[in-house]
């Protein structure tokens, strides 16, 4: 395939011309990268078996592992589902546009290639204007993971895109850095209690008023309902070293296995808050940001993760100790599936972190 095409489009205000020419690529069954709020997506064609085929090539993505469908309005799923309840109705009008992902099951318009042969579709709205005009441009709804080679960290700039895919897709919409960072949360309302198969910006707290009880899906009970949670996800090609417990806690455990390994002659970087970068010194630091900026964290971890193979590093240690709340769920989720290995400081103070 010819080098992949650069459209670089303002992120409010996108030239329609460049817009245009993305969509009718997606229309003729081709792949184009475009911004979203969370993540860059790898959008085809959601109702042409063939296109979304080809983004399961491009990505060397497991077949059994579905893709999230992007529509710009909710009107937009009716035709793709069976039906819509009142809780997804309440859903999308409180949260769309925005980083949630509901499962439907889908009607004939979606193809077997886009669900990993599932019955049900994962469909959402994202925020950001450029996603939507390509959504619209091209009067299809898009199929779109996130736009990096399976199993390696999401892809948060249109750098990262390249990184992964150039010269394996067509084309590129580049609006600069995402919002958010992480990925959206994925919804599944079919079982009760509802159970969050993904955690993202949208929290089980902003969830709850809707939803009443919710569930996090626990990794570690029976079979994932949520296929592509079973993989290898977000990792660089480093060890990743997970230290957790109270964030007060994990500096001197971190240095002394960061110390430890770089003894031992591995190319070593500790993943930490800019608070901490003081405790490291003489290490290699790549710095999320404040520990009290879930938001800033976010938007940097895969980016940090990417960095860490760039300068050849073959061992991150990286600070845990977010609280699982809000955000910071979303965040040691990420950290957790990035990580071999995962180390738990507990205090002096009889209380073992959870
Ligand atoms: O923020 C996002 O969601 C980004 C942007 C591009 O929209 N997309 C994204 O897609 O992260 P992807 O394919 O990297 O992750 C989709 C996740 C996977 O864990 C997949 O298994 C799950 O959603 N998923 C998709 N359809 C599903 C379904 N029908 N049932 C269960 N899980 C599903
Ligand atoms: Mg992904």
């Amino acid at each position: 395939m010819p080098r992949t095409r650069v459209w670089k489009v303002d992120r409010d205000n996108p030239d329609p011309a460049s817009v245009e020419e993305a969509a009718a690529i997606i229309v003729q069954g081709g792949l184009v990268a475009f911004p979203t709020e969370t993540v860059y997506g790898l959008g085809a064609d959601a109702t042409c078996g063939p296109a979304v085929a080809r983004i399961f090539r491009a990505k060397r993505r497991p077949m059994d592992n579905p893709i999230i469908v992007h529509v710009s309005c909710p009107d937009e799923v009716l035709p793709l589902v069976q039906k819509v309840d009142q809780t997804a109705e309440a859903l999308m009008s409180r949260f769309w546009p925005g980083p949630l992902s509901i499962l439907f099951r889908r009607s004939r318009r979606i193809p077997p290639e886009v669900t990993g042969g599932l019955d049900t579709v994962a469909i959402r709205c994202p925020d950001h204007p450029v996603a939507l005009a390509l959504i619209r441009a091209a009067g299809v709804p898009i199929g779109a993971p996130s736009a990096n080679m399976s199993g390696r960290p999401s892809p948060t700039t249109a750098e990262h895109v390249l990184e992964d895919m150039e010269g394996r897709i067509e084309g590129l919409l580049d609006a600069g850095p995402t919002g958010v960072g992480l990925e959206s949360t994925v919804v599944d309302l079919s079982c009760r209690p509802p159970v969050i198969l993904r955690p993202g910006a949208i929290s089980p707290e902003d969830l709850a008023p809707y939803l009443g009880e919710v569930r996090v899906a626990d990794r570690s009970a029976g079979p994932p309902r949520s296929p592509g949670t079973k993989y290898v996800h977000y990792s660089p090609r480093a060890r990743v070293v997970l230290v957790d417990g109270r964030p007060e806690l994990l500096p001197p455990r971190v240095a002394e296995l960061a110390r430890h390994y770089s003894e031992r002659g591995e190319r070593v970087a500790v993943l930490c808050r800019s608070e901490n970068v003081d405790c490291y010194q003489g290490a290699l630091t790549l710095v999320l940001g404040p520990g009290n900026r879930p938001d800033l964290v976010a938007r940097q971890l895969f980016a940090r993760l990417r960095e860490a193979d760039l300068r050849g590093v073959t061992v991150v240690v990286a600070e845990g100790g977010f609280p699982r709340r809000g955000l910071g769920l979303a965040i040691m989720n990420r950290l957790e599936k990035a990580s071999d290995e995962k180390i738990t400081v507990s205090g002096g103070d009889g209380h073992g972190w959870g």
